[in-house]
């Protein structure tokens, strides 16, 4: 059967109690969570950060960039109460929302960057999330998606074969699949970081290109 959005919340509702205490959380999550931390420069003023879960990533954006504000988005309920005295912490400078990553509830042009942190495979319509990714995007901004990297050998078994048999039909991209991806939304100077061994991971990295919007020219009245 195919992956469904649903599948995900299913699976999140149930796990959100144990997540926090999870063994991936030092195996894969926050090791992983310092390269996508070391990408977020002074400049950056507003951050989305889909798939948020219970927040441990976002806080400690937060903590280390005292500009920063930010927003948590996830489709599981359950993920953002368990991280709720997390958000509280930060409540003067992050919100938490529940949604879609499909249908982000924010205007255009909104965001300096997005984070995405071990989200993506959730997604059944991948290129439609990072084109809705690229709306909220201020022109210029950063998209920043970090997943398990499966182009070795070694990645494919645990993503393709590992992860695929507890969590369904979730779909990691291969790096090249990923800059397809991205180029195909419009974003350009792509950078991918891999870390190869051990538990694998691919930070994709690419900057929002957007058409200058052409304004209507006032209309010359013809001189009499
Ligand atoms: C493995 S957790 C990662 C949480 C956090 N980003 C981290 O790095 O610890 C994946 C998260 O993605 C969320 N998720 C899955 N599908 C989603 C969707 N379509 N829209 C928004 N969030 C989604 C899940 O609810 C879950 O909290």
């Amino acid at each position: 059967m195919a992956y469904q959005r649903e599948m995900a919340n299913v699976e999140f509702d149930r796990w959100s109690a144990s997540y926090d205490r999870s063994i991936l959380q030092d195996w894969l999550f926050h090791p992983s969570h310092e390269s996508l931390l070391s990408q977020i420069e002074p400049s950056d003023q507003r951050l989305l950060d889909v798939g948020c879960g219970t927040g441990q990533f976002l806080v400690e954006a937060l903590r280390r960039n005292p500009q920063l504000t930010a927003v948590g988005l996830d489709l599981s309920m359950k993920m953002l109460e368990q991280g709720s005295a997390r958000f509280q912490a930060f409540a003067d400078r992050l919100q938490a929302v529940r949604g879609d990553s499909e249908q982000l509830p924010f205007a255009d042009d909104h965001f300096d960057v997005i984070t995405c942190s071990h989200s993506f495979h959730h997604y059944p319509r991948q290129a439609a999330v990072i084109a809705e990714m690229h709306r909220v995007l201020k022109p210029g901004g950063k998209l920043l998606i970090l997943d398990g990297l499966r182009d070795t050998w070694w990645g494919w078994f645990i993503f393709d074969v590992m992860v695929t048999w507890v969590e369904g039909g979730v779909h990691h991209c291969s790096s090249s699949r990923m800059r397809q991806l991205y180029r195909n939304a419009s974003f350009n100077d792509l950078k991918q970081i891999k870390k190869k061994w051990f538990v694998p991971y691919l930070l994709t990295v690419g900057a929002a290109h957007k058409m200058a919007r052409i304004q209507p020219r006032p209309s010359v009245a013809k001189a009499a």
